[in-house]
């Protein structure tokens, strides 16, 4: 990839400005969003819902918008506050989190409701109390002190860094030019409006000032931006190059009953995706001898090997094989538990064990009566 060109603008316009150009583009092409007030409603003075803040800013980690939506709306309709899903069972939350990925946010999202619950039911409005609460961080607290309670937070995610480092041409790489350009998003941060300010640099950054093809034309910063005019924004952020992610395999053995029912085991609550279920697998190891063939299997059955999935996490990709055996109803081996095949979809499996049992049994881990287009 070529070096972006320094910057030959050297003044810049006055920082104020800045956030009045993007507020008042805000104001007329902000994104509706199912936990968001618009500006306009803020303006006439209603309140941001900090449990609907929060709950949107937890389920938003590591997740697009698009997949949060249903997730969200569904929520609040079972759990309409947080001394509702404080009240539910820890299970039906894992349950009805099923898909979002990140099990453990799952979890923390119940234990924080738990603690706001059980204290004086209200969220903090502080950035430093709110940090206390398990599953927010310092991106999370930044913005729920700025959304819920328009706090000055300078609230910085990948949207965000993006935008800044483009604006400022920031020619060091990412994630070393993170201190320098938190400093300037907090010289940006108005002391009017910063809830809307932050999320006007999230719709920026996701509908505007995007990875690829920025519409530079349409942004109400153009005027502002010390890479537009001087060099190319796609270059921005500049990136220390990524490690290759270390790669494992195994084997899962979907067991299968004439009925369809399915021998699952849950898996433990600590580490990754703790507290979900799986088919029984080896273990995944980054040996290139593991063992990944039928002889590894949790029982002797007549396993046939139906195909590979591969998944990749955060920190290793997974290839898994995958063994299917017909097998008949009886007592479940210690540890493992049947799912019957209509409930399989309600079973708290994440991707990678969807994809593994589809590639054993297609169709069987989706809703069976739903009328709804699978998303993608
Ligand atoms: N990404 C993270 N938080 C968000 C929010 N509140 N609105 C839109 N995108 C987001």
């Amino acid at each position: 990839m070529a070096s972006p060109e320094p910057s030959r603008k050297s003044a810049h316009p006055p920082l104020p400005d800045i956030a009045t150009h993007l507020l008042d583009w805000y104001d007329a092409n902000h994104r509706d969003l199912p936990w968001r007030v618009p500006p306009r409603h803020i303006a006439a003075g209603r309140k941001p819902n900090p449990y609907h803040v929060w709950l949107s800013e937890i389920m938003l980690q590591q997740t697009t918008v698009e997949a949060v939506k249903p997730y969200f709306r569904a929520f609040l309709e079972r759990w309409p506050d947080v001394k509702a899903l404080a009240a539910a069972d820890t299970e039906d939350v894992m349950k009805a989190w099923a898909g979002l990925g990140y099990y453990s946010r799952a979890r923390k999202l119940k234990a924080c409701a738990d603690l706001v619950a059980s204290g004086s039911g209200e969220f903090p409005a502080t950035e430093k109390e709110l940090l206390q609460l398990p599953g927010v961080g310092p991106y999370t607290a930044a913005a729920i002190a700025a959304i819920a309670f328009d706090r000055p937070a300078a609230v910085m995610d990948g949207n965000v860094e993006r935008v800044m480092s483009r604006l400022f041409a920031i020619a060091t790489p990412l994630p070393e030019a993170k201190p320098e350009i938190r400093s300037r998003l907090t010289t940006l941060v108005p002391e009017q409006r910063p809830g809307d300010f932050a999320q006007a640099m999230m719709d920026l950054g996701a509908t505007i000032c995007t990875p690829r093809r920025p519409r530079c034309m349409l942004c109400p910063l153009r005027a502002d931006c010390l890479v537009l005019g001087n060099g190319d924004p796609e270059l921005y952020p500049v990136r220390a190059p990524k490690p290759e992610k270390p790669s494992r395999r195994g084997a899962a053995f979907v067991a299968v009953t004439p009925d369809g029912a399915v021998l699952l085991r849950k898996r433990p609550e600590k580490g990754l995706l703790g507290g979900m279920s799986e088919v029984p697998t080896t273990a995944w190891t980054a040996r290139i001898d593991g063992d990944t063939g039928p002889d590894a299997a949790p029982f002797p059955a007549d396993w046939r090997k139906v195909g590979h999935i591969s998944h990749v996490f955060t920190h290793f990709a997974l290839d898994l094989a995958v063994y299917r055996a017909a097998v008949e109803f009886e007592a479940a081996p210690a540890g493992h538990f049947w799912a019957s095949a209509g409930n399989l979809h309600g079973e708290a499996l994440p991707t990678v064990m969807k994809k593994a049992i589809e590639a054993a049994i297609p169709g069987s881990t989706r809703k069976p009566t739903s009328i709804h287009k699978r998303s993608t």
